[in-house]
């Protein structure tokens, strides 16, 4: 017993002998793994790959969105080595409801989606300077070299940003300053060529000088006011300068010997992570049918998707009943209700309607040598956001404000539906499915997110239960994956997810189906096996990301 206890202890204070980067894109590998060889810890590395990822994924993240950000500090003691970082986009102070609606009470889905009327106030600037500042050992100076040089220089385009300039063509080529940077000669730029963002490095030459102030005060503040009020979004200097992120204690669960660290309000994700394994863990899953297991997960899903409808949104303006909602009291009675011969009716949860999130974003994962971890989501929402690019400034803004609910159980642009707790109102945060998430037992740690909009918290769950299932890395960020968020009312599943005597052993049992007709998800993982102290690490196929562990 003794010789456990200590074998378990030395394990736990072991660091690993090696790094690792894991993102979307190979350029922001690359400059992971360089400011970690240049003596930077996991969290300057952090802020140099999501600087990068600013710049050649300007579809997915940047300075005119937000992001989540879960830290691990090997030094610190335990209960005060994971913090969270919320940099969450927030309503200007003139949001309300009614301006989304039309005169019949209908949601104006251009208003809400489409140019600077849908964009919420960035924190990405301000995340960058605060991890930096507060927990990382170099200067801006180093960490933002390389997005300065590849925005001012330039990079060549790949084949995601080719394809995702041509599926958003009509949108960007509203507003003259986008259609200018990302359709020069009136074409979309094409693979291979090479893309400058001289403005953007202007604008991330300013933060670099002088912190936050660089982009929520001064020359930059200036241009984003003006140029978003022409387009009748009514922000005001102050909306900028009151900008602030939030340091937030993560979600902690232990579940079947393994602990979950994850990401708590304002995202929905990180309370339908831990409810859906808690209640997964009250069945003895490896000993069930792929159809049964298949069945059990879609039920917890709508369960947990049905309580992120009732009761979830920014937990700064309302009462979130967070410990209730994964409290074993509660578990139990969503448990009960469970079927396994028949799925259940969603309309007949007890349960209001919810609203939905986009489909664009990034997340990487980073372990650096003393064992500090990251695993971070940053998004701009929908792929290149609300398509307006700020005259000068190089920023994309988001299109966050379609995550809030404008009008109780009716669906956003990604079907979810959303009520009272998540409704749109002055300097509010809205409700998000971002899930940056570390699992741990004993001898393992898992660091994992994905972008995905609504299906985040099923994708992490999926590879949450491969990692409990000891399945290797590159299973969990590859394996075709299936979705259910209460409504609709379906499973929905990636087209190699399930054959066709599992799509009628799943119809047996009355669920509807819905073959996704696409893949979706770009999963970037690392597992450090503390055993053998070895780390393996793997980008999702599905995206041009790459990997890297290095010693
Ligand atoms: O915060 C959210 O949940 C969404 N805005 C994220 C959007 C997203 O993941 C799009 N991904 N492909």
């Amino acid at each position: 017993m003794y010789l456990l206890l200590l074998w378990s202890c030395t394990l736990q204070a072991i660091a690993p002998k090696q790094q690792a980067v894991a993102t979307a894109h190979p350029l922001a590998t690359k400059v992971g793994i360089e400011i970690l060889n240049q003596g930077g810890n996991a969290f300057d590395a952090a802020v140099a790959i999501a600087a990068v990822l600013g710049v050649v994924e300007p579809y997915n993240c940047g300075l005119g969105g937000g992001s989540f950000w879960l830290l691990h500090q090997a030094a610190k003691p335990t209960e005060q080595a994971d913090i969270i970082i919320d940099a969450r986009e927030k309503a200007p102070m003139s949001a309300s409801a009614k301006k989304y609606l039309n005169a019949f009470g209908q949601v104006n889905k251009e208003k809400i989606t489409q140019g600077p009327t849908a964009a919420g106030i960035p924190g990405q600037a301000a995340a960058l300077v605060h991890i930096a500042n507060q927990y990382g050992r170099l200067p801006l100076s180093k960490t933002f070299q390389e997005a300065i040089h590849l925005a001012e220089q330039g990079f060549l385009v790949d084949e995601k940003l080719a394809l995702y300039l041509e599926y958003r063509e009509k949108l960007l080529k509203k507003y003259p300053e986008t259609k200018a940077v990302l359709f020069p000669n009136n074409q979309p730029l094409k693979q291979g060529a090479i893309f400058k963002q001289p403005d953007l490095a202007k604008t991330l030459t300013a933060i670099m000088n002088e912190g936050s102030a660089g982009f929520y005060q001064g020359v930059i503040a200036d241009k984003i006011v003006s140029a978003v009020n022409q387009y009748g979004a009514e922000w005001t200097l102050d909306d900028l300068k009151q900008y602030q992120i939030k340091e937030r204690i993560p979600l902690k669960a232990a579940i079947d010997g393994y602990q979950v660290v994850t990401m708590p309000p304002p995202s929905a994700g990180g309370i339908t992570l831990i409810a859906c394994l808690k209640i997964l863990s009250q069945f003895e899953t490896a000993q069930l049918s792929d159809a049964d297991r298949i069945h059990l997960i879609a039920e917890s899903l709508r369960r947990a998707y049905c309580d992120r409808a009732n009761y979830l949104g920014d937990p700064d303006f309302i009462d979130i009943p967070t410990d209730w909602l994964i409290s074993d009291g509660h578990i139990e009675s969503l448990t009960q209700s469970i079927n396994m011969m028949r799925a259940t009716k969603s309309k007949s949860l007890d349960c209001h309607e919810m609203v939905m999130e986009g489909d664009h974003t990034t997340h990487f994962s980073v372990i650096d040598k003393e064992g500090n971890l990251v695993s971070a989501t940053l998004t701009i929402n929908h792929p290149f956001g609300s398509g307006f690019i700020v005259p000068g400034t190089g920023i994309i803004l988001n299109n966050e404000l379609d995550d809030f609910a404008i009008k109780p159980g009716k669906a956003n642009a990604f079907e979810l539906i959303g009520h009272a707790a998540n409704i749109i109102a002055p300097a509010r945060r809205p409700l998000s499915s971002m899930t940056p998430t570390f699992i741990l037992s004993n001898d393992q740690v898992a660091i994992l997110g994905t972008p995905g909009g609504s299906r985040i918290p099923s994708m992490v769950l999926l590879a949450a239960l491969d990692m409990m299932d000891n399945k290797a890395v590159t299973d969990w960020v590859s394996r075709p994956r299936f979705h259910h968020q209460y409504k609709p009312d379906h499973i929905s599943f990636e087209p190699a997810a399930f054959s066709r005597p599992l799509q009628n052993a799943l119809k047996l049992r009355q669920h509807k189906l819905k073959n996704s007709g696409r893949e979706y998800g770009n999963m970037q993982a690392i597992l450090w096996d503390k055993r053998q102290n070895r780390l393996t690490a793997a980008s999702d196929p599905r995206g041009i990301g790459e990997a890297v562990v290095s010693d």
